[in-house]
């Protein structure tokens, strides 16, 4: 489900040195499938040539409003009308300002002004100085920008090509690509505020040591990541992983158990829709001890003993929010057999509308997955694929089910 495959994107380079990222944007975009069609500015060919974005893109670039290739001499009507967006990246201080007026005053600024603005949705994809990100009017003119329907991808923040360090760094040409494909999914969970967890938890036995196991996160990882796609406002409690935050998703870090079900508790107040897709430690050492237990030599081994942990699911879905249907509640098994058993009644006791099993063997790490979904009318599967596109299947059945579940109240 890449959204962005058969897209045909007008690519706007401005005056910048991010040009030579544009080239990378360029390849990963026809990459994933689409057509691309690149305009320049003449400020943009000073630092990037259109040689090499007609050979990345494998079109002739325009770049001048009285190009004679365009039969009817109308470049900007005919090459606004066939995109199905314009992104414009990178997008210089100065194109922002002409956008704000309404400027027309070269090929890329008439073609943005032309475009049907309901059809066709124009990225904007910011690269500049700090100061100049910074200046009062960039910023209001980036406002008003917004206000007239662009939407503004980034911008990135770190060492700048003057030597200076700050906000103002176009978005690397992956994160683009991410960005415009999410751009592209249907916003299925619109207006939903969603709350997962994800990978292990770590319980201590002493200062050094502690018990975890194998979860990579990567499945909780993928559906916060697919879930903010797809239009939620999405926050991950995470345990111990050093996977990267997906973009758009506030991430909280936890260790144990007991400071996953502290964090989820007051945040599951606020959601719509709670997946649990860590893998919690369902004991943790009664006793951390407060020093590293040192061996006394004798050859005696030290004895653990045990406390359950709280389950953070079955609290969430026995809250008087869950109950009312305010919060839909989706929990994980992973099981090591007799997974449809074992998940029908893992969803009766944790109580949760749908229950996501994990179809063997055990895939904790690996890059996909298949999924057994079991809900009250029974149970039916995801094939195996990546977890990413198991994710986008997995949040599509979420939004049908959550929406089901609200039209019956
Ligand atoms: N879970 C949780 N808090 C716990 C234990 C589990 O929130 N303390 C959640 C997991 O995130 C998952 C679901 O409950 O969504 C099932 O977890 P699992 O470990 O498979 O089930 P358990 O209840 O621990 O049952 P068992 O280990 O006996 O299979």
């Amino acid at each position: 489900m890449n959204a962005i495959a058969g897209k045909h994107i007008v690519l706007g380079l401005t005056g910048g040195i991010a040009c030579y990222k544009a080239a990378e944007f360029c390849r990963a975009l026809v990459k994933a499938g689409a057509s691309v069609q690149v305009v320049m500015t003449q400020a943009a060919e000073q630092f990037i040539t259109p040689v090499t974005m007609q050979a990345l893109s494998n079109r002739p670039v325009y770049s001048s409003q009285w190009d004679v290739r365009a039969d009817n001499n109308m470049a900007h009507i005919n090459l606004s009308r066939e995109a199905d967006a314009i992104v414009v990246a990178p997008c210089s201080a100065d194109f922002i300002a002409r956008l704000a007026h309404g400027a027309a005053d070269d090929l890329l600024a008439l073609m943005c002004l032309a475009r049907p603005v309901e059809r066709v949705p124009l990225l904007l994809a910011p690269a500049m100085n700090r100061e100049m990100w910074a200046h009062p009017a960039t910023q209001r003119n980036l406002v008003q920008v917004q206000q007239d329907g662009a939407v503004v991808l980034g911008v990135g923040s770190g060492d700048q090509a003057c030597g200076e360090t700050g906000d103002g760094r176009m978005l690397e040409p992956q994160e683009l690509l991410e960005e415009a494909g999410a751009f592209f999914q249907p916003k299925l969970l619109a207006g939903q505020q969603m709350l997962v967890t994800a990978g292990p938890t770590f319980e201590a036995i002493d200062p050094v040591r502690g018990i975890t196991n194998h979860s990579s996160g990567k499945m909780g990882f993928a559906i916060a990541r697919a879930a903010r796609e797809a239009g939620a406002e999405v926050t991950l409690v995470a345990g111990p992983v050093s996977l990267p935050t997906p973009r758009g998703v506030r991430r909280i870090d936890v260790v144990s158990a007991q400071n996953m079900y502290d964090a989820v508790i007051p945040l599951a107040r606020d959601a719509s829709i709670f997946v649990a897709a860590a893998a919690v430690a369902d004991w943790r050492p009664d006793r951390a001890a407060q020093e590293k237990i040192k061996k006394d030599g004798s050859g005696a081994t030290p004895t653990l003993g045990f406390a359950e942990n709280p389950d953070i699911l079955a609290t969430v879905a026995q809250s008087e929010r869950a109950r009312s249907g305010a919060l839909y509640c989706v929990g994980f098994a992973a099981e090591s057999h007799d997974l449809l058993v074992h998940a029908t009644a893992k969803r009766a006791r944790k109580g949760v509308p749908l229950l996501v099993g994990n179809i063997g063997p055990a895939t904790f790490g690996q890059d996909d997955n298949a999924l057994l979904l079991v809900d009250a009318h029974g149970h039916s599967e995801l094939a195996r694929a990546s977890k990413r596109v198991l994710a986008q299947q997995l949040v599509a059945e979420i939004a049908a089910r959550r929406s089901s579940t609200r039209s019956e109240e």
